[in-house]
């Protein structure tokens, strides 16, 4: 029994690892088998504050490493080193951390030199192009190299790491994404009479078509993300459309953004939102146009359909179902697949089909099942 796992240190630092790893914090400090901490890196910090309340979550340890417009490699030699002296205080038997940030990879290493167990929750996706998403993929390559248990969303992402990584299938998990966990938990726990959303109802207009929109990726700074901004301008233009679009914190989007997007009366720009009303946002909208890895996961389950601002995605699943199309970029590839979800009711109802690709909102019990079953 000297394996069996008694302390587990969960660790996240961004706002759709908080919001994926919400779940399955709640269910681990409910079960008493394990003594239980919490670690936010604070990569984010308004961002993630957001989630925590939303989800009631107090972190044990809060590291508060955002700093504005950090570089990658001072953000993660300041991870390293910090969250470091919160393994060597609490000795965890096993580290749990998500997906693809550089928290992850670097929580990731500083426990693999501590000889520490490392679980990786939304393991196994991948592109296999180092470039897109950047540096996503390689830190999702890092962690997956590390992790001792990987919790694999779906089939597609479980291969990947068994059959092209050559992973021993004995310690890969098919779990389904804990964020149809959270968002299934979200749409229950909706409250439309908060401020927030009586706000939002009286800028949006009922008589257009709301467009969604969210855009961060790194790889797509620079020319491309004026090119994308470009192309909802000229949506903009047609009357029976409103665009309403959170701005990510990160300044290298909100300086374009705002610069190029504030002047126009159809296009509503507003400072991110906590996932609740984002939740209720995303059943307004019409169709949304992002890039985001979780909106991607999320809109099939909501039936919502999605135009993917990147050439490539490792949410393969949620294309085969034809809620999701990749559009990249390109000015006139957003433009002409946008008016045909506009202008033809045919293709439109064709992706507003409610599909599940990710799971069922069990993935949370079904990776406590795996911890508790090791020895
Ligand atoms: C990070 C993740 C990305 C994830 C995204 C989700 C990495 C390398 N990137 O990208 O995988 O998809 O989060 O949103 O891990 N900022 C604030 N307040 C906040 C959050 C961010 O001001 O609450 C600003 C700061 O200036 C910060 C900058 O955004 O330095 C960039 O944040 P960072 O976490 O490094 O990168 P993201 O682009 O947010
Ligand atoms: N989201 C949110 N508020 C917003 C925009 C997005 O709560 O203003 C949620 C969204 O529902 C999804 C997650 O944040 O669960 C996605 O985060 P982001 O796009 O920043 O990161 P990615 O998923 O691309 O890593």
């Amino acid at each position: 029994m000297k394996n069996q796992v008694k302390k587990i240190l969960i660790v996240f630092g961004t706002r759709p690892e908080a919001i994926k790893m919400a779940p399955l914090v709640k269910k681990i400090l409910s079960d008493n088998n394990f003594v239980t901490k919490v670690c936010v890196t604070s990569q984010h910090r308004h961002m993630l504050d957001q989630v925590l309340n939303f989800f009631k979550i107090t972190p044990d340890y809060d590291l508060n490493l955002m700093k504005p417009n950090q570089s990658l490699n001072e953000l993660s030699s300041r991870i390293l080193s910090k969250i470091d002296v919160v393994l060597n205080d609490f000795k965890p038997d096993l580290v749990l951390v998500h997906g693809d940030t550089t928290t992850s990879s670097m929580v990731a290493l500083a426990a693999f030199h501590r000889q520490i167990r490392i679980g990786h929750v939304e393991a196994g996706l991948r592109t296999y192009d180092k470039t897109a998403p950047f540096p996503e993929e390689i830190n999702r390559q890092i962690t997956g190299r590390l992790a001792d248990f990987h919790f694999a969303p779906t089939q597609k992402s479980a291969n990947n790491l068994i059959i092209t990584e050559n992973i021993n299938k004995k310690n890969v998990f098919i779990t389904g994404n804990t964020v149809i966990d959270a968002l299934l938990w979200g749409v229950k726990n909706i409250n439309e009479d908060r401020v927030e959303i009586i706000n939002l109802k009286q800028k949006i207009n009922p008589n257009k078509k709301l467009i969604l929109v969210t855009g961060h990726r790194r790889e797509n700074f620079g020319d491309k993300f004026r090119e994308f901004c470009e192309a909802l301008l000229k949506l903009a233009k047609r009357d029976d459309v409103q665009l309403i679009y959170p701005v990510h914190l990160n300044p290298n989007v909100q300086d374009v953004v705002y610069k190029m997007l504030s002047e126009n009366k159809n296009i509503v720009l507003i400072n991110p939102i906590d996932y609740e009303v984002f939740i209720w946002l995303m059943n307004q909208s019409y169709f949304i146009i992002t890039d985001s890895g979780g909106v991607q996961e999320e809109a099939p389950t909501l039936g919502k359909p999605v135009l993917v601002t990147r050439d490539v995605t490792e949410r393969q699943e949620a294309v085969e179902t034809g809620v999701v199309k990749l559009v990249g970029t390109d000015y006139e590839k957003i433009i002409k697949e946008s008016e045909l979800l506009l202008d033809s009711i045919t293709v439109y109802k064709e992706m507003c089909k409610s599909v599940n690709p990710y799971g069922d909102g069990k993935a949370s019990t079904k990776i406590l099942d795996v911890i508790l079953s090791i020895d």
